[in-house]
């Protein structure tokens, strides 16, 4: 599959955009510092909150699991068995209470916070894939 461009720059914070990359969705997420601020108080409830294992290229191995804190990037399919997870990010908190915006998986219930990292006691095992992107100017990300 080619590499595909996407346009970021009319992105509004917490604004999800979806595009496609090898058949498969690839969810474009533009996450506010408060949600970034967010993110650390929950290592406790996580299955892999340092994201040790291989989900993601080496340079988003890092707390918010991206190359530029302010945008999330990931691969929108449940790690459990494939459904594509529902962004939630006004009423996350029925599914975790405390924890404002995140994704749901309706097909056995897994949740994943927002840097797609899973939450213990669910059936997905892993946190959601990181695909391979770069940036190549401030409006423009290429997934592949
Ligand atoms: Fe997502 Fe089973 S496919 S919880």
């Amino acid at each position: 599959g080619a590499p595909v461009e996407v346009n970021i720059s009319k992105l509004e914070p917490g604004q999800l955009i979806r595009v496609e990359w090898r058949g498969k969705p690839v969810w474009v997420v533009r996450r506010t510092q408060e949600i970034l601020d967010a993110l650390p108080a929950i290592d406790d409830q996580l299955r892999d909150p340092e994201s040790v294992e291989p989900q993601q290229p080496v340079y988003a191995q890092n707390t918010g699991r991206s190359i530029k804190a302010e945008y999330f990037i990931a691969v929108g399919l449940c790690t459990h068995l494939g459904c594509s997870p529902t962004y939630l990010p006004d009423s996350f908190g029925e599914q975790v209470e405390g924890v404002a915006s995140g994704f749901f998986c309706p097909c056995h219930g897994s949740k994943f916070d927002m840097a797609g990292r899973v939450f213990q006691g669910v059936p997905a095992p892993l946190n959601l894939v990181i695909p391979p992107h770069q940036y190549i100017d401030d409006g423009t990300v290429i997934i592949g």
